[in-house]
């Protein structure tokens, strides 16, 4: 997608061959930074204070943490280490786990003088497969807004509603809850997204916003509360959210306000998707509110908040009295019963354990 006009992946290996590189979530909207990962622990960092964020990206990041560990340590040891390591940054998105079980595996039984090479392949294959992957989904979800295209009024836009950043940028490229947006928009359909703005971390706000705009897609920004409003208007026509771990059930645990939209979505009759690639699938958990691990960051988050002031400066400031305790949970589970179904790589499934499975036979197991 594209970055200053120019297309762009949010990952990709050095100059110099030895290094990794990733766009600085942090700074956007209002800086581009690059940031270089050098050592497994630039890697763990990185993913565990969201300068790469993103249940795809951060599996892919902590791949690529593998392969740079490999420069270090080639060893056994030097292995476990590294992927346990990296399995501490961030509870909630399965992907990790995927990523660093599918390393630990390929290199497990390779001679420690390949292990390099071959560590660095992998990571390469598993960000070219997202790549792939996020298009297919594209085209699944595609579908989808054609047909309300059709249903709909000439002319007029569709509406779609998303929530937290589940775009190119937390992926390698499309996104997924994007990539049927941005297939939209090469076929020529009018689209236009609510942004929920995403409190903590405003990960709408600063971040889908952001892609949308250097896109050219027509968005609006919302505060996180307007959604029920607008779908009691009749002001969205489907609502499209990422997921970091989906059960085996179709649970969905998604970033925290997915739950609330999906209520809203349900008692307006609004439909109510989840796209998701199949490693974001937790074939070994059925129930979502028990099971899901949910990540709580630093109170921090919720007390504080970062911008740009009128002269340019970027500031964090506080807007909670000095005193008040806040809590930070990250995510959230949206109950199978809530969603209308599940945007694959394999095309579109209603969210339960059979369709699912009897798109994903190979996978469930
Ligand atoms: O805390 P974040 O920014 O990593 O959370 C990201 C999300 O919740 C996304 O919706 C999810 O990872 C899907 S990404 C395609």
């Amino acid at each position: 997608m594209l970055i200053q006009g120019r297309r762009q992946r949010t990952i990709w290996l050095g100059e110099d061959g030895r290094s990794v590189q990733a766009f600085d979530q942090t700074k956007f909207p209002h800086e581009v930074e690059i940031l270089t990962l050098r050592d497994v622990g630039d890697a763990a960092r990185a993913i565990a204070d969201m300068q790469v964020r993103g249940a795809p990206l951060i599996g892919a990041t902590a791949a690529y943490g593998v392969a740079i560990a490999m420069r270090e340590d080639t060893s056994d040891a030097g292995l476990d280490a590294a992927v346990k390591r990296l399995a501490a940054t961030r509870p909630t998105a399965v992907n990790l786990r995927w990523a660093l079980d599918r390393m630990a595996e390929r290199l497990r039984d390779v001679g420690q003088s390949r292990r390099e090479e071959i560590a660095f392949r992998e990571a390469e294959a598993i960000a070219d497969e997202d790549v792939a992957i996020c298009r297919a989904i594209g085209d699944a979800g595609l579908a989808l807004i054609r047909n309300i295209m059709l249903a709909g009024r000439e002319g007029d836009p569709v509406n779609i509603l998303t929530h937290c950043n589940a775009g190119w940028l937390a992926t390698i490229d499309w996104g997924t809850a994007t990539a049927p947006i941005y297939r939209a928009q090469e076929e020529g359909i009018p689209v236009h997204v609510w942004v929920d703005e995403t409190r903590p971390r405003n990960q709408g706000a600063s971040l889908t916003a952001f892609e949308l705009l250097q896109q050219g897609i027509d968005h609006t920004v919302i505060v996180d509360n307007a959604g029920g409003h607008l779908m009691q208007h009749g002001l969205v026509d489907i609502c499209i959210v990422g997921t970091d771990r989906t059960t085996r059930t179709g649970d969905v645990c998604n970033k925290i306000g997915t739950y609330l939209k999906a209520l809203a979505a349900h008692d307006n009759g609004v439909p109510f998707y989840v796209a998701l690639p199949s490693t974001t699938i937790d074939w070994t958990i059925s129930d979502g509110v028990r099971e899901v691990p949910i990540e709580q960051r630093s109170p921090d988050e919720v007390t504080r908040m970062t911008g740009r002031t009128g002269d340019g400066r970027i500031e964090t400031v506080a807007i909670t009295p000095d005193g008040s305790p806040a809590a930070n949970y990250a995510f959230d589970v949206t109950p199978a019963r809530l969603v209308t179904g599940l945007i694959t790589e394999r095309g579109v499934c209603g969210a339960n354990e059979e369709e699912l499975a009897a798109l994903f036979p190979d996978l469930a197991g």
